[in-house]
């Protein structure tokens, strides 16, 4: 039902995002609270991504980018970092599987050169089979990004480029890991905390933020609904004049 009212207004001047970005936040405060491991939580978060992303798509958005592991997350515990990228490799492994049938392309962003081999690895498949999917929704996953480092790299690109043009908005954004993406319509930040993180930086110069208490393993299909239905009032002007309503 809910599918169908937001499809029904994107006709009516209120429209779907076609990207949507979310930090991927709290999941060790969702297991802190039922005295779990902070792994626990996320293996539960990587649940609900997996939930997100199938409604995403049911939805018809065209992109779905979100931060699972930041430039600054190597500073966290050994054992930390290890089960992320263990939950990692398990999702890649299932997306090998499932790609075609799900109907999700999945692209992962960020400087992967310092991954394991094995990683490496399942993400140079992934990204092999991504190429013969024609569908309609992307999973841009954000592993081992900063949104500082994307733009440091960006430009050492282009300076490294024979054949590169005269720089511009245009031309750097064409050496970000997200070139030819729309950027993000729509950020969202659970857990409570309202900040960017060094998340989407360049990509995020006009999107519209939304902010939750909810944990992101609680994150449900109803929370999206209310964060595109707040999307849906916001008034975007870019820098421009608010737009009179129609009557
Ligand atoms: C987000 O949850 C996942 C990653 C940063 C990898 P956190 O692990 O940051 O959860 P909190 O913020 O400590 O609750
Ligand atoms: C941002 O969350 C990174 C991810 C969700 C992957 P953090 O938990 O790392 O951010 P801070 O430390 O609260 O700013
Ligand atoms: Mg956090």
């Amino acid at each position: 039902m809910a599918i169908f009212d937001k499809q029904k207004t994107a006709g009516q001047g209120t429209v779907l995002p076609r990207h949507i970005a979310i930090i991927m936040d709290g999941n060790g405060r969702w297991a802190q609270k039922r005295g779990l491991p902070r792994t626990a939580g996320h293996a539960a978060g990587a649940e609900t991504f997996r939930r997100i992303a199938a409604y995403c798509r049911d939805l018809g958005v065209e992109y779905l980018t979100v931060y699972a592991f930041s430039t600054e997350n190597w500073k966290r515990s050994q054992e930390e970092v290890s089960a992320i990228m263990g939950l990692l490799k398990k999702y890649l492994e299932e997306a090998i599987e499932k790609m075609r049938r799900e109907n999700v392309r999945i692209r992962v962003l960020g400087d992967t050169s310092v991954l394991s081999p094995e990683l490496r690895a399942l993400i140079a498949r992934v990204e092999a089979i991504d190429e013969t999917l024609t569908t309609r929704t992307q999973a841009n996953l954000c592993v081992n990004y900063g949104g500082r480092d994307e733009i440091v790299r960006a430009v050492r690109a282009w300076a490294s480029d024979p054949e590169r043009e005269e720089l511009s908005e245009e031309v750097l954004s064409r050496y970000l890991y997200t070139a030819g993406m729309p950027d993000p319509d729509l950020v969202i930040r659970p857990s409570g905390e309202e900040r960017i993180s060094n998340f989407l930086l360049w990509q995020s110069a006009y999107s519209e933020f939304y902010f939750t208490d909810t944990l992101w393993p609680d994150f449900t299909e109803a929370d999206m609904d209310a964060a595109i239905e707040a999307y849906q009032k916001r008034d975007r002007r870019y820098g421009g004049v608010k737009l009179s309503k129609k009557p």
